[in-house]
C-alpha cells in the first residue's frame, strides 16, 4: 500500500510517501519521499506558534512541497506515463467549496493539482487533531480536495498516534526495510509541546491514556522557563544545550534546587507550571543579587532534572504496573539527550526484560512520517467529506 501523508497541526508543513506492505506485525517500509518545512523561524520573534502565521504559511507550502515529493518519490506522471482526465464540473465544485476558506491554496490547486493526474497511490493520511485549529484545517482541508480530485480514500490521523509509532522506523531510507517490533502491552510517553501523557496500548489503534498534565505540557514548560531566562523560542533545544554544557563543565558549584511536582503521588498525572513559577521566583530573588546570566546553567540543568526525573519515575511505575514489554518515547522532547539516556538507564535497571524505542532524533519533532505510519497501523479510510479537523481530539 502506499500512503501519501500530510501532517500541517503546528509549525512545520510535511508530507511524506511510503510504501508500506505485509502482515501488521512484521510489515516492510520504504520511504519513497519524507519532507519537513519548518517556519520556526517566522514564528520565533513572537515567542510562539501564531496560529494565522502558520495558517498562511501551510497554504504557501503544500503545494509545492507535494509536486515535489511525489516527483522524488519517482511517481510522477511524465515517468509513469499517466493519461489526465479533466474534472467534471460537479467534481471542480466541490473542490473550489472545500477550499472556500484557503482562496490562495484553491489558485494553486486550479493551477498545479487539477491538470496533473493522479499518482499511483493508495490512501491519503492527513493529521487531523489535536493541534491548532487554523493550521489543522489547512492541511485536512487540502488532503480533502486532493482525495476528490485523484478519487482516494482519506485516513485521518490523531497526531499523538504519529508521535507513538514514530520510534518503530528504524531508517528513512527507500530500501525497503522491517520496523522495530512492537509488544503489547507497549507503554508511551508522550512529550511535546501541546501534549505529556502516558497511553497504555493493548493493541493496534487501542489506547488509554492513564496519567495527563494537569496544566502545562513538558515542552511547553521548556519553552516558558528559557523565555524567563532570555534565551530564544523554541526553548526546549536551548535549555537542553545548556543543561548539557553545565554537565560538563565542573567548576562553577551553584546549589539550586527545584520541586519536583507530583513525584510521589499515587496517580500518572503531571503537572509543570509549579517548577515554571518557582524558577520565576529563583530569578526574582537572584536578580537582586544579580548573578541570573552566570547561573544561568544550573537552573537550566536543575529544571530539565526536575522534569525528567517525574516523567521517568511516573514511567516505571506504569510500566511495572502494567507489565509493558515495549516502552515507547515521541514527541518533540524526546530529543532531549538526557531524557533518552536516562529513561534507558532506568529501565535498563529496573525492567531489563522490557524494550524502549526511542524514535530517532530527526524523528522527534513534527513529521509526515509518522503521520503515514499511524494511519497504516490504524487508519480507516473515510470518504473525504467525512473527515474534519479536531482541535482537542484525544487517543481514545
Ligand atoms: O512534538 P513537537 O515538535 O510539537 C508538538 O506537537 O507540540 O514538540 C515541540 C516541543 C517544544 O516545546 C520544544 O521546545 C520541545 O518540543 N523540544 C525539546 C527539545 N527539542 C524540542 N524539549 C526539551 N529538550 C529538547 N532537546
Ligand atoms: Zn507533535
Amino acid at each position: 500500500m502506499i500512503i501519501l501523508a500530510i501532517e500541517t497541526s503546528c509549525d512545520e508543513t510535511a508530507i511524506a510517501i511510503v510504501d508500506i506492505r505485509g502482515p501488521k506485525t512484521r510489515p516492510r517500509i520504504s520511504v519513497l519521499s519524507h519532507i519537513i518545512s519548518s517556519q520556526v523561524k517566522l514564528h520565533a520573534p513572537f515567542g510562539g506558534v501564531v496560529p494565522n502565521v502558520a495558517k498562511r504559511e501551510h497554504q504557501k507550502n503544500l503545494i509545492p512541497l507535494l509536486l515535489h515529493a511525489v516527483k522524488e518519490a519517482g511517481l510522477d506522471s511524465q515517468k509513469l506515463k499517466i493519461q489526465n482526465s479533466k474534472p467534471q464540473r460537479t467534481m471542480q465544485n466541490t473542490i473550489e467549496k472545500i477550499l472556500e476558506r484557503e482562496p490562495r491554496l484553491l489558485s494553486q490547486f486550479t493551477k498545479k493539482i487539477i491538470p496533473l493526474p493522479p499518482p499511483p497511490v493508495d490512501a491519503i493520511a492527513v493529521t487531523s487533531g489535536p493541534g491548532l485549529a487554523p493550521a489543522l484545517w489547512v492541511g485536512v482541508n487540502f488532503a480533502r480536495a486532493l482525495a476528490t480530485r485523484w478519487e482516494m480514500p482519506l485516513i485521518p490521523v490523531n497526531h499523538m498516534a504519529g508521535h507513538l509509532y514514530s520510534p518503530l522506523l528504524k531508517t528513512q531510507s527507500s530500501q525497503r526495510s522491517a520496523l522495530n517490533p512492537l509488544r503489547f502491552p507497549a507503554l508511551a510517553l508522550l512529550v511535546s509541546g501541546g501534549h505529556t501523557e502516558l497511553v497504555l496500548t493493548r493493541g493496534y489503534g487501542k489506547y488509554k491514556i492513564i496519567g495527563e498534565t494537569l496544566d502545562d505540557a513538558a515542552g511547553e514548560a521548556f519553552d516558558k522557563v528559557a523565555r524567563l531566562l532570555g534565551l530564544p523560542y523554541p526553548g526546549g533545544p536551548e535549555i537542553s544545550a545548556l543543561a548539557e554544557k553545565k554537565t560538563k563543565d565542573t567548576r562553577q558549584k551553584i546549589a539550586i534546587t527545584l520541586p519536583r511536582p507530583m513525584i510521589h503521588s499515587k496517580n500518572y498525572h503531571f503537572s509543570f507550571s509549579g517548577l515554571k513559577t518557582a524558577v520565576l521566583y529563583l530569578i526574582d530573588d537572584r536578580k537582586k543579587k544579580n548573578d541570573v546570566k552566570q547561573i544561568r546553567p544550573a537552573i537550566a540543568k536543575e529544571f530539565q532534572n526536575a522534569v525528567i526525573e517525574v516523567l521517568i519515575k511516573k514511567t516505571i511505575r506504569a510500566a511495572k504496573e502494567y507489565r509493558a514489554k515495549t516502552i515507547l518515547l515521541g514527541g518533540g522532547v524526546a530529543a532531549n539527550k538526557q531524557l533518552r539516556r536516562d529513561l534507558e538507564r532506568a529501565l535498563r535497571k529496573e525492567m531489563p526484560r522490557s524494550r524502549l524505542l526511542i524514535p530517532q532524533q530527526a524523528l522527534t519533532g513534527d513529521n509526515a512520517l509518522m503521520i503515514a505510519l499511524a494511519a497504516y497501523f490504524t487508519g480507516k479510510k473515510m470518504a473525504p467529506n467525512k473527515v474534519g479537523a479536531e482541535a482537542n481530539k484525544k487517543l481514545s
